[in-house]
């Protein structure tokens, strides 16, 4: 261990990475089975990225017309373009009931139909009886729905008496010499204090990586730090080619207008006044699946038809609906419409671009969150003492292509399978071993070398300059051309790393150190993502690969696995596609192409 460094130790039955909806869920979860729960979390709970999530959660309710959780798997695995793994897919569309009915008890404040039922809104690709009709399936809280839920689940983790270390930036996992996981190194960022926390299970919930991107929907903090974690301890991630780019995106600032904007009537209009989603998706239109809209509006800007002066976007309009609608279900974006682009929905439209919003990859793991790291003769076994939830788990509930609203039910659906199972996994109480010597050397020997980066670039440079390359190689559309580009220039800025230089050394927030921290996260994961992108030869939901324009399940039905290593190249393997549902309550979804 570098000797300027003392830990200080904590041991509990779990620890929580991450206090999100899928964080806070297992967290109570686990302390209201009676383990001791420790949650390590970068920022406050009620300000983790959950807070933005606006439209709603997926749950076949039937409270706003007929509904049933089959039709919300057909609707989820044709979404996935195939990928999605159908045994979770069934699990989580059947557990959203309950799942979401627990919630409701929790206290989250939904929004009410007249006769006091849970309120649900159409979204994207949601469809009654396997595609024929509109569903309206997203529960909302109008459109702070993510800020709803993550309170209430804020408030269950006090009652159970879960405990909370705010304000801990994860460094690295512990391994020990088999392999298993037994802990976490963290930071306190408020006083710059080391800390080794062992749990029997450490659940990784530290949400996605948008900001590998220069324009997206996430905060500051979504720097992917668990799926960095997870690959400099030599595991896999999964699928990471899978990015989906949320169609409407504020133009400028890329701030979230929620897809409920569109369910609650809203439509698009090119610069021509077109509503051109009839062209592209002649049945859900609007409301086709993300990943198709955002194609589309792609198409429009690149062949002339955007919008305004640059003809570089597209208007999202609300102009129409009745201003009670919007002053009861999308409050938010009104307010975020007028003030980041000067915009009153209720007599202009608003200016919106294709914004990187989800990560469909990530920590391979089971319907329990177990962490998978595949064998060549169990491509389905798992990592002893490490688990994984939430965006920057890839269960794969979401395959190529999420479904809007499915994203808050896959955090809550298996927050609380993690829970469960960790239950099963963990005694209360139970003794650990000895801490290995050189637990957590490794996180401190990475600390310690960007503490002393006497380097000639600035973090803020790579960062931007790693963002760019992202937003401008692999992006919406991607070739062999631009994808290889990209790889070389991502390249070059991995070389860079080498030579950062740090200002400002303290182990606090904000300062240069931290950031480097994460931009280091990130790095990782932009490489994965592009790599992972140049190798899948085909298009499949979010990845559009122009040069490979078709599905080709021959070859490409299969996820994708990529490890990092500390020089920032890739290796490839796979792991089938699991293309049977749980139960024989449903007939396997068979594969077919995908039209809206
Ligand atoms: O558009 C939205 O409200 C986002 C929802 C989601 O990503 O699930």
């Amino acid at each position: 261990m570098p000797h300027a460094y003392e830990f200080i130790d904590h041991t509990y039955d779990v620890v929580v990475v991450g206090a999100g909806g899928a964080g806070l869920r297992a967290t109570f979860g686990m302390a209201e089975k009676g383990l001791k729960v420790a949650c390590v979390t970068k920022v406050f709970p009620t300000r983790s990225h959950t807070v933005a999530a606006q439209g709603g959660i997926a749950a076949a309710l039937g409270n706003v017309g007929e509904d049933d959780w089959r039709w919300h798997m057909y609707d989820t695995v044709k979404g996935s373009d195939w990928l999605g793994d159908q045994d979770a897919i069934e699990y989580m569309c059947r557990e959203a009931i309950p799942a979401v009915i627990e919630l409701e008890h929790y206290g989250v404040p939904f929004s009410r139909t007249p006769k006091g039922k849970i309120y649900q809104r159409a979204f994207g690709g949601m469809t009654t009886k396997f595609g024929e009709g509109t569903a309206q399936r997203t529960c909302a809280a109008a459109d702070r729905t993510g800020h709803a839920i993550l309170h209430a689940l804020y408030q269950q983790a006090l009652k159970h008496h879960a405990e909370f270390f705010v304000e801990y930036f994860a460094i690295d996992l512990m391994m020990d010499d088999k392999g298993n996981c037994i802990g976490v190194v963290a930071l306190n960022l408020d006083d710059g204090t080391l800390h080794r926390f062992r749990g029997h299970q450490t659940v990784i919930a530290t949400g996605g990586y948008g900001r590998v991107f220069a324009s997206c929907t996430s905060a500051h903090i979504c720097t992917g730090d668990g799926n960095a974690m997870v690959l400099r301890a030599g595991l896999p991630l999964q699928d990471m080619e899978f990015v989906q780019f949320h169609p409407t995106g504020l133009y400028g600032t890329g701030c979230l207008i929620t897809e409920g904007a569109r369910g609650e009537g809203g439509y698009l209009t090119n610069g021509k006044n077109e509503r051109f989603m009839e062209r592209y998706a002649p049945h859900a239109k609007d409301l086709a699946s993300r990943d198709v809209v955002a194609r589309a509006m792609t198409m429009e800007i690149r062949e002339g038809r955007g919008c305004g002066n640059l003809k570089d976007h597209i208007y999202l309009h609300l102009e129409h609906l009745d201003p009670k609608i919007i002053e009861a279900q999308l409050p938010g974006i009104a307010e975020a419409a007028r003030v980041f682009a000067n915009v009153d929905v209720t007599r202009a439209p608003i200016p919106i671009v294709p914004t990187a919003h989800y990560s469909m990859g990530g920590i391979p793991a089971n319907l329990h969150g177990e962490v998978i790291r595949p064998t060549p003769s169990d491509p389905d076994a798992t990592v002893t003492g490490l688990m994984a939830i939430g965006e920057a788990a890839c269960i794969s509930v979401h395959g190529a292509n999420r479904l809007g609203s499915n994203s808050l039910l896959d955090t809550i659906v298996f927050g609380r399978a993690a829970a469960r199972r960790a239950a099963e996994l963990v005694q209360p109480g139970t003794k650990h071993q000895d801490m290995p010597k050189d637990a957590g050397d490794f996180a401190l020997a990475r600390l310690d070398t960007f503490r002393n980066a006497k380097g000639s670039v600035s973090t803020s440079a790579l960062r931007l300059d790693m963002q760019k390359t992202m937003q401008n190689y692999c992006a919406v559309f991607r070739t062999a051309e631009s994808l290889s580009e990209g790889q070389k220039k991502m390249r070059a800025l991995w070389a860079k790393r080498a030579d950062l230089g740090i200002t400002d050394r303290s182990l606090i927030w904000n300062s240069d150190l931290i950031e480097t921290l994460e931009l280091d996260n990130l790095l990782y994961q932009a490489r994965a993502t592009i790599d992972s992108a140049a190798a899948r030869t085909e298009s499949r939901g979010a990845h559009a690969r122009e040069d490979f324009p078709k599905r080709d399940d021959e070859n490409w039905l299969k996820h994708s696995t990529v490890r990092v290593d500390e020089k920032g190249d890739t290796q490839f393997s796979s792991r089938p596609v699991h293309l049977k549902p749980l139960t024989n309550d449903i007939e396997p979804i068979a594969l077919k192409a995908r039209i809206y």
